[in-house]
Formats: structure tokens, sequence, C-alpha cells
């Protein structure tokens, strides 16, 4: 049994019907914002601080959360854009009263996550305002939401990562106004090196053949090209594969295990998480001893994502909550939990939890 890891796909996909996933995601939005499909989360980003760069003068900062990952601070940094941070505290909740704190005259832009999926704009409302007031821009990532609920978006560009739940890349970059962009051409060595991991991880787990370190260091070399300053595409092949899921089904499912899980071991659960109204991307708890029991996880076949190291440049001293939180956080992952995975999952993470030696 083999729980998480980068996504796989069969070849069998290539031949299925379309459920129209994708289509129905552009009909759906198509009023009310502007679309655009880019390549994933960090293309959608490098376009939308193209587009604020026009607004922009020297002293111009935008704000980011300190709960972060040091990936997404690349583009901002490849774009030469000043950022300042403003603090999450470790139940993934907003410091309201600091970021309104250091909203000045150099702040032309907020940059805010819905993190594993929860939104809390009820919360937020009363800060949203003040930037609508004041003019400044909102960017909201919806990086890790399976679901775009429109009740839930606020920001003037809005932007998801297909990669984030599914085998292929791609990102939906929403706006209040028409962006231009300036696409290159999509000649990225990522995709090769990526799809031969993938490729090679089916065959793993379905006939047990080849070493992991083999798709994994595919995997790594993918990510070392992922990177790029020309902002690509959504591949129109990504986009007809991505049409063949059955999103609805994939949502309730993982609602479903979240919640399962949430019954055992609610009292781990980050706060913002306790509440019943959005589709989680895994199962989060806050949990000591994390780096060994996500050690023992992996003896067991179960895959917890790599956690957000909280980058250098984050004060440690002002954002502790943020780094109390990063040192404690794991994620279960969800995508394609069946009843036998559950059991398996459940009981594993019961002894590790526990203590218990596993057998
Ligand atoms: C919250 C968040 N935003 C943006 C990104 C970047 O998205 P992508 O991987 O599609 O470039 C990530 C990636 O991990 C993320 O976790």
């Amino acid at each position: 049994m083999i729980i998480g890891g980068e996504y796989t796909f069969s070849p069998a996909i290539l031949v299925k019907r379309s459920k129209g996933y994708i289509d129905s995601l552009v009909t759906d939005f198509q009023t009310g914002y502007h679309l655009n499909l880019t390549f994933g989360g960090y293309y959608s980003l490098l376009a939308i601080i193209d587009e604020l760069k026009s607004k922009f003068d020297n002293d111009s900062v935008i704000l980011l959360p300190s709960y972060i990952c040091p990936s997404i601070l690349n583009p901002f940094k490849i774009r030469g854009i000043n950022y300042k941070f403003y603090k999450v505290d470790d139940n993934l909740y907003i410091d309201l009263d600091y970021l309104i704190s250091i909203l000045d005259k150099r702040v032309k832009a907020v940059f805010f996550i819905d993190y594993f999926g929860a939104s809390q704009l009820d919360r937020i409302q009363p800060v949203i305002n003040i930037l609508k007031l004041r003019q400044i821009s909102i960017i909201q990532d919806v990086v890790q939401c399976l679901k775009i609920n429109k009740e839930n978006l606020f920001g003037d560009y809005i932007f998801n990562s297909f990669r984030k739940f599914f085998p292929f890349e791609g990102s939906l970059l929403l706006s209040k106004d028409k962006l231009n962009i300036d696409f290159g051409k999509t000649k990225n060595k990522y995709i090769v090196y990526k799809r031969i991991g993938q490729l090679i991880r089916f065959i793993h787990i379905r006939y047990n053949l080849f070493s992991s370190k083999q798709f994994l260091s595919l995997f790594k070399k993918a990510e070392n090209h992922y990177y790029s300053s020309v902002i690509m595409r959504m591949p129109k092949f990504n986009i007809r594969q991505l049409n063949k899921y059955d999103i609805e089904l994939m949502a309730d499912r993982q609602k479903y295990y979240f919640n399962q899980l949430f019954n055992a071991f609610s009292d781990k659960v980050p706060l913002l998480l306790h509440e019943n109204n959005f589709i989680p991307l895994g199962f989060v708890i806050k949990i000591e001893r994390r780096d060994e029991i996500r050690r023992r996880l992996f003896e067991q076949n179960i895959f917890p994502p790599i956690h957000w190291r909280l980058s250098i440049e984050i004060d440690k001293n002002l954002f502790s909550k943020s780094f109390q939180l990063s040192s404690v956080i794991l994620t279960i992952p969800l995508i394609g939990m069946t009843n036998i995975k559950y059991s398996y999952v459940f009981e594993n993470l019961n002894k590790v939890i526990k203590n218990e030696s596993i057998s």
C-alpha cells in the first residue's frame, strides 16, 4: 500500500472521455472575471506582478503572510519587487491588528492564502474593506483549494494550481481587469522529466519495478527546471486530460476522509480548519516530534508532503508563531483515498502518535 507522493496517472487516461471539468470551470468564472490559463501558480503570480508593476514605484511594497512557502517568494525576487511580512499565527489565523498597523503609503498590494482550502473571509472582511477603500490591490492565492468557491472570492487577482491535486500542471488566473500577459514558448524540460518520472512511478506502484530513487531523481530534476522567468501557458494536452476528472467525486472524498480523521484527532487540527465549510487539501495536524513521525510514516509507505521551512528572510522573533507552526505541522495526503487505504492510514497514524511500535 502506498499513500501520497507525486501524482501519477495510468496511460488509460489518454482514451478516457471528457467530463468537462476545466470547461465548466471556465464557463463558471467567465462572468465577473477575465480568465487566463498559465502553467502553474508560480506563473500566474508572475503575470499578476507584471500587471501590478506598472502601478509601482521603487518604494512600493507588497505585504505577504509570514506563513509562506519560500518558493512563493521567487516571482517577487525574479521581478525585483519589495515585500514585507504580516503575521499569521499557529492556528493559521491572520493577525488583523498587525496587518492594519503596517499598512502605510508604500503598500500597493496584499497577498492572502486560503490555507489548506479554508477561507477566513468572514474574519478578514473589515481589512478587505479598508484595502478596497485605499485602492490597495488584493491577490488571493487559492492554490490549496480543490474547488474554487465563488462566495469566498475577494481578490482582484485570484489563482489556483492544478498540480496540487492532479498529475497535470496548470493554473486558472482570474482578474477583475483584463491582463496583457506576455506569454513565452512552452519548451520547458520540466515536463519531460516529470512525465518520465510519473510513468516510472506508475510502473513502480503497479508492477513493483524500478526503484524509488529513479523516479525521485527525475522529479527533483523537473523541479529544478520549473522556475523560468518567461510566463508559460497551460498546455492544451493538460486541459484535455484534466477535463476527464470527476471533481465532485474527488471533493466529496476529500471531505469524507478529512471528517473521519477529524473525529479521531480534532484536538491536533489548527483551529482555522475546524470550520466544516471547505474542501481540504489534506488532513492537517500539529504534532510534537513531527520529523520523527513523518519518518516513521515514510517507513510505512505513507508520504506526507514536505512542509514549508520558512525563509531566513522572515524574522524568527517577530513571526515566532508562524515558525512554531512550521515546526509541528504535518499533512496526511487524502487524494486517491479509499476505505482500505483509510484504515491503513488511520491505524498507522494512531500508532505513531501514541508512540507504539509498528509491526
Ligand atoms: C500556497 C501556494 N501558492 C502558490 C504555490 C505555487 O504554485 P505552483 O506549484 O503551481 O507553481 C504553491 C506551491 O506549493 C503554494 O503552496
